[in-house]
């Protein structure tokens, strides 16, 4: 059984932990997310039945989601074994007719680019869905390119750590010194941001 806790410092395996250097993080910025990630959000969200899995890699969130009940639509820059590899989300540009969600934890580097594409490929009113460190609520280039513009919906926030593992290997993975929130950006939203405490 996965160890989804860890119990060795694994301070650079953590999605979003921004002191590290490019050549402590996994290349294609590969960490698994903990599938109680999803469970724990559904418990609280309702999501649309289908929804676009951007940056699968293993398929930890997908083959969650599916458990759910949910049809998962699944690609990967790289062929991890797992939904369709070699599709660089950002050169997308359609998704599928009754797909009004996308749902990742999205390769750190790349972040801004993927919600912002998200929003492009959307419909009004479609919700992006990406796993973040709590950091990305704060910076000036992010406040410019897309707080300003409204469009975020809700936070949901881990009181506790999450697990995200490197290269999908959580026997090593230590506790998270990361704090994650799931982010629900929607299209065309100009209200407020609710901050929802996920339990
Ligand atoms: C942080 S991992 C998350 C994997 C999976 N979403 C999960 O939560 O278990 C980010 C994933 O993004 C993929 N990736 C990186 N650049 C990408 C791109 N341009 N298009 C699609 N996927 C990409 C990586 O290969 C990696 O599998």
């Amino acid at each position: 059984m996965k160890d989804w806790t860890g119990n060795h410092s694994a301070l650079f395996a953590n999605l979003g932990a921004s002191n590290h250097t490019e050549q402590q993080r996994e290349v294609n910025d590969y960490y698994a997310t903990n599938p109680k990630a999803i469970s724990r959000l559904l418990h609280q969200k309702q999501l649309p039945h289908v929804i676009y899995e951007c940056a699968c890699g293993e398929g930890h969130l997908s083959e969650e989601l599916k458990k759910h009940g949910h049809e998962v639509i699944s690609t990967d820059l790289i062929d991890r074994g797992y939904g369709t590899g070699g599709i660089d989300f950002l050169k997308v540009d359609k998704l599928k007719e009754d797909c009004t969600c996308i749902l990742t934890n999205p390769p750190y580097k790349f972040t801004l680019e993927f919600i912002e594409h998200s929003l492009e490929l959307l419909p009004e009113s479609g919700e992006a869905i990406f796993l973040l460190n709590v950091n990305n609520l704060a910076g000036k280039t992010r406040f410019e390119r897309l707080y300003s513009k409204g469009c975020l919906k809700e936070v949901f926030l881990f009181p506790d750590r999450i697990a995200c593992a490197k290269n999908g290997d959580f026997a090593s993975v230590s506790s998270s010194a990361v704090n994650y929130a799931w982010f629900v950006f929607a299209k065309g939203y100009l209200g407020t941001t609710k901050l929802h405490w996920i339990e």
